[in-house]
């Protein structure tokens, strides 16, 4: 029986591996030199944690969700985790980061888990980075600003051309509050004309007929959206973010529409898009503040917070990258005859353990074959172990960009490639 691999998900094969060991190394020192640290948290956990942070009327927590099934009670109650900030605020309420630091800065890699229907850039299994900055201290507009040039940043490190960012404000709890009813009375003059959709968005979260695709909808979106009430502290405070990203030299547009999908976010939001190799999922990377949330999940009222998290399949494939170059090893070693092989076999340890990369054919077979497969490998030596060799105590190495071939005794082989490599 042939298996294939889960629908929405793919393999990631080691020639891609070395771009998304790029990709991630590059992450973490950028991360890093912003201050941030890195944090692992669980891929799945309480399914209530998505529940209560993400909202019950969103998509995610309404069709996405993928619960872990099991026989077994102690294990029942779990969902795999859809994104990363839900975990990251339950994780520093647990751990009472807010007793150990003012503001605790943190960046994440890894898988999350939505069981959308899969097409080009929407997956069931994707990996995102992602930072959150939270903490007592985390209310100012610089540190959403740095939040958005941290992603911005990252983006352009990661080679992906012209990344839009779009921002926005959805205000304080309070205001939300406002606008939601404001944004009912507003609808159900057209509610009619609504899509089927936002009918029900209507009932169940207004805010998100703000973002529906249909002509129909964006026509009476657009009347309406100029005019959101939102508070004078709100609006200063969103002021106060795009000074700060003008004073960083960020570019960004203003967009009334820029909602959201998750319930956790109040004040600044933000979506960064690029067009090459997207289609319709033109979103690289999404972020905002969430003032409520650790309250929400058992913390205290005075901690907030604000994150982003990028896609890593939607960059590689905004970025024109699909595979890196293949590695290989430095030496290959040759055993022409299998007793030669537990000589070969010692060589290939001690240059590995004084940090050579090699490698070896386990099969014996002609040279012409056995140089075939060192090619293959692209090893940069080839260390042959035929009768003479053994006899004599030495090995021959092969140049194989110089076609050039010495002989090298034995005990002095380790020494001699530490010098030419
Ligand atoms: P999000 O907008 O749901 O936000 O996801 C962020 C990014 O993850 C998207 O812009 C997209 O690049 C990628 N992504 C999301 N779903 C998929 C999918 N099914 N397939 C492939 N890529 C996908 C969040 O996850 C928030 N936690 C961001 C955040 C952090 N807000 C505050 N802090």
């Amino acid at each position: 029986m042939k298996f294939a691999v889960p629908r929405g998900t793919s393999d990631i094969l080691p020639d891609a591996i070395l771009l998304w060991e790029e990709l991630e190394s590059k992450a973490r020192k950028i991360c890093k030199s912003y201050g941030y640290r890195e944090i692992r948290t669980p891929v799945y956990e309480d399914i209530n944690l998505f529940k209560r942070s993400l909202g019950a009327t969103t998509d995610i927590v309404n069709k996405q969700l993928l619960e872990l099934a099991s026989g077994k009670e102690e294990i029942g109650g779990f969902a795999l985790r859809p994104e990363g900030t839900a975990s990251i605020v339950r994780s520093y309420i647990e751990n009472n980061l807010d007793k150990i630091e003012p503001l605790s800065k943190l960046f994440y890699i890894g898988p999350m888990f939505r069981g959308e229907r899969p097409q080009k850039g929407r997956l069931r299994q994707f990996h995102q980075i992602g930072a959150e900055a939270i903490g007592p201290n985390s209310i100012s507009a610089f540190l959403d600003a740095e939040i958005i040039a941290l992603a911005m940043h990252l983006l352009k490190d990661f080679g992906v051309k012209n990344p839009k960012l779009k921002i926005n404000s959805l205000g304080s709890k309070e205001d939300k509050a406002n606008i939601s009813s404001w944004l009912r009375v507003e609808f159900a003059k057209h509610k009619n004309d609504l899509c089927e959709d936002c009918q029900n968005r209507f009932e169940r979260n207004v805010f998100r007929v703000l973002d529906c695709k249909k002509e129909g909808c964006r026509k009476i979106v657009a009347l309406i959206v100029k005019n959101l009430p939102l508070s004078s502290e709100s609006q200063n405070y969103f002021n106060g973010v795009q000074s700060a990203l003008k004073s960083a030299g960020i570019v960004f547009e203003v967009s009334p529409y820029l909602v959201r999908g998750l319930d956790y976010y109040t004040h600044t939001v933000f979506e960064i898009t690029a067009e090459e190799g997207q289609g319709s999922q033109d979103a690289v990377g999404a972020g905002g503040r969430y003032g409520g949330l650790a309250l929400e999940l058992g913390g205290t009222d005075n901690v907030g917070g604000v994150g982003f998290a990028l896609g890593m399949e939607r960059i590689l494939s905004a970025s024109g990258q699909t595979t890196g170059k293949p590695s290989s090893v430095d030496v290959f070693v040759i055993a022409m005859k299998e007793e030669y092989q537990p000589r070969g076999f010692l060589l290939l340890q001690q240059l590995r353990q004084a940090g050579i990369s090699a490698d070896m054919s386990f099969a014996i077979g002609s040279m012409k074959s056995q140089m075939g497969r060192a090619d293959k490998t692209q090893a940069r030596f080839t260390l042959i172990l035929g009768e003479e060799e053994i006899k004599n105590n030495t090995v021959a190495v092969k140049d194989m960009q110089k076609s050039t071939q010495e002989t090298i005794a034995l005990g002095e082989i380790v020494e001699y490639f530490r010098k030419v490599l």
